[in-house]
């Protein structure tokens, strides 16, 4: 097949990537957190061809992207109180809720569970995408299954071109991380995935809400999971990824005492000078939306342009938007962290 450049900044772009979806096509369209793999989330067979572009595991379900507030109604049992005020806050917006499902959604998109997570994304070109289709978009992250999200047209067409009917481009994604994912199928709240709107955010709104355990740490083998993405590696370069907890200059002894050929560091703005192994540099120590926007980009960067085979790599700090990106750094890194003084 073979895969269509379309321009999110025409309309006539648009309206073709519309048509492809109403017709059982999949498009890759921008929103504000990363680039999303589309099709019909109303139509079952459309959602398989997303499974099979991706080589994502059956079991994992996707989320359903709306372009209006009460677009929800249809999708699920009930939209409560608690679902209201959130979107009330944020959406639209890096935010995904998830809910008892109604028996419009396939079983293919909510993998057979009895939930459904719903998303209304704020980015101008993916609302306009989900009015030309017409029906509200099943779409996960862009990416092959266990590579980086896409945060720009061209990290899809590495990993999809030849695969899907088209790409949206609408430039580099803005907030650079997938959406904060809250579950309100059950009580109190949890928050299953960090993202854009971050846990103060949420507790802002709903009062308690916990932090599933998942978020920070390996699961525990048989442990019951809320989440199934949280049971797969994710975000992974081919590069082994270590994170070094420590403060910079104990990072900077470690990395140059392991100048070997392949090593390479992933480092904050500016700290790449005193480094001696090459190094790609992922935001302001300080700037945790910085550091979001631009980590997959590096992640990618450390395999394409560096040839990394080890990357030791700075620790985010895991607070506001720095818990998502410690959330995807640490799973990029299949946990794997030294702690230095
Ligand atoms: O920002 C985003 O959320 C992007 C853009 C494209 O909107 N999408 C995205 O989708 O990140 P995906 O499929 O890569 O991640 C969806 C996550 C997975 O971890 C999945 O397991 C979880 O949400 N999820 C989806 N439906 C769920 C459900 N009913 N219950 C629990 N977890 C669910
Ligand atoms: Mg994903």
């Amino acid at each position: 097949m073979k895969t269509q450049l379309l321009d999110a900044n025409k309309a006539e772009d648009i309206q073709a990537a519309g048509e492809i979806l109403r017709s059982g096509g999949l498009v890759a369209i921008p929103t504000e957190t990363v680039y999303g793999l589309a099709a019909n989330a109303l139509d079952g067979k459309s959602v398989e061809k997303i499974f099979k572009a991706k080589g994502r595991p059956q079991d994992n379900p996707l989320i359903v992207h709306i372009a209006a507030e009460e677009d929800i109604t249809p999708l699920v049992q009930l939209f409560p109180e608690t679902a209201k005020r959130l979107a009330k806050a944020y959406w639209p917006g890096p935010l995904t809720m998830i809910l008892p499902k109604s028996e419009k959604i396939p079983p293919q998109v909510s993998a057979g569970l009895d939930t459904v997570a719903i998303r209304f994304p704020s980015h101008p070109a993916a609302q306009a995408v989900i009015h030309a289709a017409g029906v509200p978009l099943a779409a996960p992250s862009a990416n092959l299954s266990g590579k980086p999200s896409p945060t720009t047209a061209a990290h899809v067409l590495e990993d999809m071109d030849g695969k899907i009917e088209a790409v949206l481009d609408g430039g580099s994604c803005a907030v650079g991380v997938e959406s904060t994912v809250v579950t309100l199928a059950q009580t109190p709240p949890r928050l299953l995935r960090p993202g854009g709107i971050t846990l103060d955010q949420l507790r802002a709104v709903l009062g308690r809400v916990d932090l599933d355990p998942a978020v920070m740490n390996p699961l525990q083998a048989g442990a019951k999971v809320s989440s199934p993405g949280m049971k797969y590696k994710h975000y992974s370069p081919k590069a082994n990824v270590v994170i070094v907890d420590a403060p910079f200059e104990a990072y900077c002894q470690y990395v140059n005492s392991h100048k070997e050929p392949g090593v390479a560091a992933l480092c904050y703005s500016g700290e790449d000078s005193a480094l001696q192994v090459p190094a790609i540099c992922y935001g302001e120590e300080t700037d945790y939306a910085q550091q979001a926007r631009e980590l997959f980009d590096a992640l990618r960067k450390l395999d394409d342009d560096l040839k990394a085979k080890t990357v030791y790599a700075r620790c985010p700090q895991p607070e506001d938007v720095g818990l998502a990106v410690y959330n995807r750094l640490i799973r990029a890194a299949g946990f794997e962290v030294i702690h230095l003084e």
